[in-house]
C-alpha cells in the first residue's frame, strides 16, 4: 500500500510512498543536497488524486468556523490572535499581542497574565457547567468512570496542594510517567496550577530514556502509577521509575505513585508516596496564582537530528490560545453537544493539545481510552464510539492501517451514527487509508481533517476546516486562518503551484516553542538557520502545492524517521546498537512500511571477536534498543553487513541503505568511497529476509 512495489502504486497517488522517496537525501543530511522537488514520478502521482469532498450542508451551515476566517486573519493577524485570545479568562490584561522583536524569540499577549488550569477546568464550573462530563474514562479491562467539570475541579485542586506539600513550586519541573488514567490529566493540570513545569514522558519509555529526561529537565518530583495495563496485561511500571532515579546525582525528591494495578511494588520510605494516601487527604480548595503569559507551561521531549533529544519548551497563554481556537474550529467543537475522542497517549504532544489543553480549555465532553485498540478484540474502538455516542473521533494514519488489515466488516457491525467529525495526525494519511476511513468510518457523511502539525508548533497549522473546506484524500490542504506556511525551494523561494520544496512557516504564531530547555543556540540553529537570510521557521518536512495550491506533505527531509506518528531519530537507534558489545557500528534507516509508515531498518557491523549467530544477536540487539530507548524504537529487521556505504568524507550514505532496505536498485552511488561496498552488502544478505 505505501511501498514502491505496490501493484495499485501506479494508478493511486500515495503521498506517503512519496515521503520515503522524496526524503532520500537532503542539506541537514550532508549529502548532495536534493530538495524532495526533483521527484517527478511522484508529483505526477500526487497530481493525479483529484477527487474533492464538499463539506456537508448541515455542518457547513452551524460551524464555528467560516470561510470569512481565512480573509479576516489575513487582513489583521494580530487582531484576530487577540480576538481568540480573548475567549480565554485573563487575569491581567495583555497589551501587545506578540513581541517579535529578539526573533527568534517570541512572546505572545505580552504582560498579560492567566492560570491555565483555571481556564480549563475552574471557569466552566463558574460558568454553571459543573455537572457537564469533562471525562468518560475507559479503562483497558473494561473498568470505567465519568468525571465531571466539579469533580475534575475537586482533583486538580488537591493535587495542586499534594505537590505544594511536596515542595513543588512555581518554575519548577515535574516528570509525569503515567498510564493514560484520568489522574494523568489531574497531574498535568495541578502542575499547570502551580505554575511549574510538566515534562510528561510516555510510558512506553524505557528507564534510560527517563532518566535522561528527568536529569535534562532536572525535575524534582515524579509521578508515576505502580503499574498499567497493556494488552491484557498488567505491566509493572514502578520498577523503571527505580532504575531512573537511582543513583546520587539525581535531582528527584519525591515519587508521587498512583495505584492502578495493585501490583507488587519496591517502595523507598524516605522518597515514595501514595497518591490515594497524600492527593485524597488534601483541602477541596486551592488559591490559583495569575502567572504570566510567558509562564513555562510543559516540556516535551522529541527526537532530532542527533541522539540526544530536545526539550521542546511551551509557555501559557499563547499555547492555550491557538490549542482553544484549533481545536474548536478544526474539530467544530460544540461543547453542548458533543462527545470528543482523541485516541492519542498524553506521553505525546496530541495528548497535551487536543487531550487536555484544546478540549478541556473549551468546555468540551471526551472519552479517554486506557488501553490497546485490539483488546479484548479488534472491535473495541467501535464499541465505545457507540457506548458513548463519540461524535468527534481524531487517530493517526498507522491505526487507520491497521483497522483496514483487520478488515472492514468489525466496524460494520457497530452504530457508528453518532460521529460527524474525522481526524488524523501524525504522518501523511495515504490516499487509500483516507478514502477507507470515510467510507467505512464516516459512512460517507463526515469531513476528514488531515491536521499536520508538530511537537514544536504546539497546535495545529495546516488542516482543511470541516466547515468549509473542499477535501482531497491525502492532503492536509492549506493552513488554518492566522497562519502562514509556505513552500520554499533551497534558496528559500516560494515555489509555484505543482511544485515542490521545504516547508517552512513566514510568520510566528502563538503556540510555538519558544526555545529547547537549556540549550537555546541548538534552538536558533535547528529551526532557524536554514533559511535566516529570510527568517523562516524550518519545519524539517518536504512538502508540494498541487493545481489548486493545496498542500501535500511528504515526509521529514532530515534523518528523523516516522514509525507509527512517533518521530525517532536514526542516530539515537545507531547510538543505541554501539552501545552494545557486539557492535562496531551502525546505521539506521526508515524503510517504507505498509503498516506503520516508516519501519526501522539497522544495518550493523560487529566488532571483531562477535559471533554471528544469526537470529540469537538480531534478537538481543532488538531487545537492546528497547532497554535503551523503549518498544517503538526496536528495528523492525536487523542486517548484519561487512561494510558500510559511505562518502569520501566518511558520512554514510542512508539513501543508498534505504534502497536496499526497501528492495530497490540502489540509486546514484557515484560519491561512494569505495563503490564495491554495495555488491559487498548484498552479496552478505543473499539470504537475509
Ligand atoms: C512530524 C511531527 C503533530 C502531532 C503528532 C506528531 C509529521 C504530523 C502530519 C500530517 C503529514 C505529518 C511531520 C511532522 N506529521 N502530522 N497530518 N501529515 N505529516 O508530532 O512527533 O512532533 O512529529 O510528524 O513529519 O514534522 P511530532
Amino acid at each position: 500500500m505505501s511501498g514502491p512495489s505496490s501493484p495499485t502504486a501506479d494508478v493511486t497517488p500515495d503521498p506517503a510512498a512519496a515521503a520515503t522517496a522524496g526524503a532520500g537525501s537532503s542539506a541537514a543530511t550532508g549529502e548532495a543536497s536534493t530538495a524532495p522537488t526533483d521527484d517527478a514520478n511522484t508529483l505526477d502521482n500526487l497530481l493525479a488524486e483529484n477527487r474533492t469532498f464538499a463539506p456537508p450542508e448541515s455542518l457547513a451551515a452551524k460551524a464555528n468556523a467560516t470561510a470569512e476566517s481565512y480573509q479576516q486573519a489575513a487582513d489583521d493577524p494580530e487582531g484576530f490572535w487577540a480576538e481568540q485570545a480573548r475567549a480565554l479568562s485573563w487575569g491581567r490584561d495583555f497589551g501587545a499581542v506578540v513581541d517579535w522583536s529578539d526573533r527568534p524569540h517570541a512572546r505572545w499577549f505580552v504582560g498579560g497574565g492567566l492560570n491555565v488550569a483555571v481556564n480549563c477546568v475552574d471557569r466552566h464550573v463558574e460558568a454553571g457547567h459543573g455537572d457537564r462530563v469533562a471525562i468518560f474514562w475507559e479503562g483497558e479491562p473494561g473498568d470505567s468512570e465519568q468525571i465531571t467539570y466539579s469533580d475534575l475541579r475537586v482533583r486538580v485542586a488537591q493535587a495542586a496542594n499534594a505537590l505544594t506539600e511536596l515542595g513543588v513550586s512555581a518554575g519548577d519541573r515535574v516528570a509525569i510517567y503515567l498510564p493514560m488514567i484520568p489522574q494523568a490529566v489531574v497531574a498535568m493540570l495541578a502542575c499547570a496550577r502551580l505554575g511549574a513545569a510538566h515534562s510528561v514522558v510516555f510510558a512506553g519509555f524505557s528507564a534510560e530514556a527517563l532518566r535522561s529526561r528527568i536529569s535534562d529537565a532536572q525535575a524534582s518530583v515524579v509521578i508515576t502509577a505502580d503499574g498499567q495495563y497493556r494488552r491484557g496485561q498488567a505491566v509493572n511500571l514502578k520498577d523503571a521509575v527505580d532504575e531512573a532515579v537511582a543513583g546520587a546525582d539525581s535531582p528527584v525528591q519525591k515519587v508521587l505513585v498512583v495505584r492502578r494495578t495493585g501490583g507488587e511494588v519496591t517502595w523507598d520510605e524516605g522518597r515514595d508516596v501514595w497518591w490515594h494516601e497524600v492527593v485524597d487527604a488534601q483541602p477541596e480548595q486551592h488559591e490559583a496564582q495569575v502567572f504570566d503569559s510567558e509562564q513555562p507551561l510543559f516540556i516535551l521531549y522529541t527526537s532530532g537530528t542527533t541522539g540526544k533529544p530536545k526539550g521542546i519548551l511551551h509557555t501559557s497563554g499563547g499555547y492555550l490560545t491557538q490549542a482553544a481556537y484549533t481545536h474548536r474550529v478544526v474539530f467544530d467543537l460544540k461543547p453542548e453537544s458533543d462527545v470528543y475522542w482523541c485516541t492519542a497517549d498524553i506521553g505525546w504532544v496530541t495528548g497535551h493539545s487536543y487531550i487536555v489543553y484544546g478540549p478541556l480549555a473549551n468546555g468540551a465532553s471526551q472519552v479517554i481510552y486506557e488501553g490497546t485498540p485490539n483488546t479484548p478484540d479488534e472491535s473495541r474502538h467501535w464499541q465505545i464510539i457507540d457506548k458513548y455516542k463519540v461524535s468527534i473521533y481524531y487517530t493517526a494514519p498507522t491505526l487507520i492501517r491497521t483497522f483496514m488489515k483487520w478488515g472492514a466488516d468489525i466496524p460494520a457491525r457497530f452504530d457508528l451514527s453518532s460521529l460527524r467529525v474525522l481526524g488524523s495526525v501524525g504522518e501523511p494519511i495515504n490516499p487509500e487509508a483516507w478514502m477507507w476511513y470515510r467510507v467505512n468510518i464516516g459512512r460517507e457523511r463526515c469531513p476528514i481533517v488531515d491536521t499536520w502539525w508538530q511537537t514544536e508548533t504546539g497546535a495545529i497549522m495546516i488542516s482543511p476546516l470541516p466547515g468549509v473546506t473542499h477535501t482531497k484524500p491525502g492532503s492536509a490542504m492549506t493552513p488554518i486562518p492566522g497562519i502562514s506556511a509556505k513552500i520554499v525551494n533551497d534558496e528559500g523561494v516560494p515555489v509555484g503551484h505543482g511544485q515542490g520544496g521545504y516547508l517552512v512557516i513566514d510568520k510566528p504564531w502563538p503556540s510555538m516553542l519558544r526555545t529547547i530547555y537549556g540549550d537555546d543556540q541548538r534552538f536558533v540553529d535547528t529551526y532557524w538557520s536554514r533559511f535566516a537570510d529570510q527568517g523562516y521557521y524550518f519545519a524539517g518536512d518536504g512538502a508540494k502545492y498541487d493545481d489548486d495550491g493545496a498542500i501535500w506533505l511528504l515526509g521529514r527531509v532530515d534523518d528523523v524517521m516516522n514509525v507509527s506518528g512517533h518521530r525517532i531519530s536514526t542516530t539515537e537507534v545507531e547510538s543505541a546498537l554501539v552501545s552494545h558489545e557486539a557492535v562496531a557500528e551502525a546505521a539506521v534507516v526508515g524503510a517504507a512500511d505498509d503498516m506503520t509508515g516508516q519501519g526501522i531498518v539497522a544495518f550493523v557491523i560487529l566488532r571483531g571477536g562477535a559471533v554471528d549467530d544469526g537470529d540469537a544477536l538480531v534478537q538481543q540487539l532488538r531487545n537492546h534498543v528497547a532497554k535503551e530507548i523503549g518498544p517503538i524504537a526496536k528495528p523492525k529487521r536487523i542486517l548484519v553487513v561487512p561494510e558500510l556505504p559511505k562518502t569520501r568524507s566518511g558520512k554514510i550514505m542512508r539513501r543508498l541503505l534505504r534502497d536496499i532496505a526497501e528492495n530497490r536498485a540502489t540509486g546514484d552511488a557515484t560519491t561512494l568511497q569505495d563503490p564495491t561496498v554495495l555488491n559487498l552488502i548484498s552479496q552478505g544478505l543473499g539470504g537475509n529476509k
